[in-house]
């Protein structure tokens, strides 16, 4: 089947190397032109684990093309998805749909014959059925039926997570649509993955209220962390006894400096408006974004007492800016909100992460300083900051750390180091939630 991709970023660049790696013939449209050289010349945009050799076999073997033309890719194309980026709208928190219903203006245009338009994109509920709108007043001829099919990859593990997922969301009233993305999914029917059919706005719904799930547990757990520190409790002993449980299960229960990223951010803001808008407010959702921001804003200051109530004048090093490891993704990092706060309180910053820092360097301030390794940030610094639990990292030896660094401070606000071990080298160590 021939398949149109527009938008070649994490999601749409993953999923159309996938879809080929079905068996597919996929056009991947990118409109940005310095991304789109890249991927042309056969260099990733992104980093992603394992997705230049996956985009390379399936270009090698003809299924795979990268172009800026909406008409070539959609010519003769059965399925056309929308991976566009829905980032917050500035200032008011709604998803921003202006590229996703220009893409779906160009697609109109563009198409020829019956083609599914699908949104992959995570759009408020209601979206597909004005991208319907969109494409009728632009071509009341056009024979198209409109489909949601969000998607639910984590970056980091996005080819493992596509190829084998827990389920496949695919919201549409149309039979005949729901046979073409029957047909597209059909390799994963055979390893009997869960593909759940809907309607449109249950799809849309299910991505949101997937994501706020998570953001609500891992926000959870960190007010549970903060009450452990008070109380002489460890919180990794009281996320292992609740996440046995099955009903809670294990995952998302680990304490941090507050949850960043592309996606749990925005959209536990856009489902807060989705449900101001409808009259049904998300009253845990709220209190979700709002906790979970001023939990950001107060890491700074938790970095400042382990420092014994100054940095003035300190050398912190930094390890990790990207708001997790496997990605060199910087959108919403804790970074971004914890590291001028310290610059602002005088402290110099040396940072190093081992694939962030191109996409860090444009959105921090420009006095941090930016080391070629892990022990070079350390050198000579005061304090150490861990920020993002890279596996290089928990592999440093506590005495290499104290061997470079000048101060004995260490603030890990991942929990990758073990205590006993860092006081053992002399460190006073900070974590979270490890109050026993
Ligand atoms: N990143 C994730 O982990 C993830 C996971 C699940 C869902 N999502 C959702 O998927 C969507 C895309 O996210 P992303 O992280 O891939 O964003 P992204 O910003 O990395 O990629 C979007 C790409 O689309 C391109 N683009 C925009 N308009 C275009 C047009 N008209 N024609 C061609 N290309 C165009 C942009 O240049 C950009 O490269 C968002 O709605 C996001 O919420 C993201």
């Amino acid at each position: 089947m021939r398949i149109a991709m527009i938008g070649g970023g994490y999601v749409g660049l993953v999923s159309g190397a996938c879809f080929a790696e079905f068996g597919n013939e996929v056009a991947v449209v990118e409109a940005d032109p310095g991304r789109l050289a890249l991927l042309q010349s056969g260099r990733m945009p992104i980093f992603e684990p394992g997705l230049e050799t996956l985009v390379a076999a399936n270009v090698a073997a003809g299924r795979l093309a990268f172009g800026d033309s909406v008409a070539a890719a959609v010519d003769g194309a059965e399925a056309v998805f929308l991976a566009v980026g829905t980032p917050s709208r500035r200032g008011d928190g709604h998803a921003d749909l202006s590229f996703l219903f220009a893409a779906a203006e160009q697609v109109a245009h563009a198409l020829t014959g019956y083609a599914v338009v699908v949104t992959k994109s995570t759009v408020p509920v209601g979206t597909g059925r004005q991208i319907a709108a969109i494409i009728r007043s632009v071509r009341p001829d056009l024979d198209f039926d409109v489909a949601s099919n969000p998607e639910f990859l984590r970056e980091g593990s996005a080819i493992a997570d596509f190829l084998r997922p827990d389920r496949v969301v695919i919201g549409t009233d149309s039979e005949r649509a729901r046979a073409v993305l029957r047909r597209i999914y059909r390799p994963l029917y055979l390893i009997e993955a869960p593909i759940l059919f809907s309607s449109l706005e249950t799809a849309e719904l299910t991505k949101y209220a997937g994501n706020a799930f998570l953001a609500m547990k891992i926000t959870f757990i960190n007010e549970i962390a903060d009450l452990c520190e008070k109380v002489g409790a460890d919180v990794h002993d009281v996320a292992r006894g609740i996440g046995l449980d099955g009903r809670i299960g294990r995952k998302f229960l680990h304490p941090g400096p507050g949850f960043g990223g592309s996606c749990f951010p925005k959209d536990t803001l856009a489902l807060m408006r989705i449900g101001q808008d409808a009259g049904a407010p998300q009253r845990l959702v709220e209190t979700v974004v709002a906790v979970n921001e001023a939990r950001k804003a107060g890491m700074a200051q938790r970095v400042v007492t382990a420092c014994g109530g100054s940095v003035r004048g300190k050398r912190i090093g930094v390890l990790g800016l990207t708001f997790k490891p496997g990605t060199d993704d910087m959108r919403d990092a804790p970074a971004l909100s914890i590291l001028p706060r310290l610059l602002e309180a005088g402290a110099a910053i040396v940072a190093f992460d081992p694939q962030g820092m191109e996409q860090a360097r444009p959105l921090l301030p420009a006095a941090i300083a930016y080391a070629p390794d892990a022990l070079a940030a350390a050198e000579g610094a005061d304090a150490l900051l861990l920020l993002t639990e890279w596996n290089e990292f928990r592999a440093l030896p506590p005495e290499r750390l104290a061997a470079a660094m000048r101060g004995r401070v260490v603030v890990d606000l991942r929990n990758v180091y073990d205590p006993a071990a860092m006081r053992a080298a002399g460190f006073a160590y900070f974590g979270i939630g490890r109050g026993g």
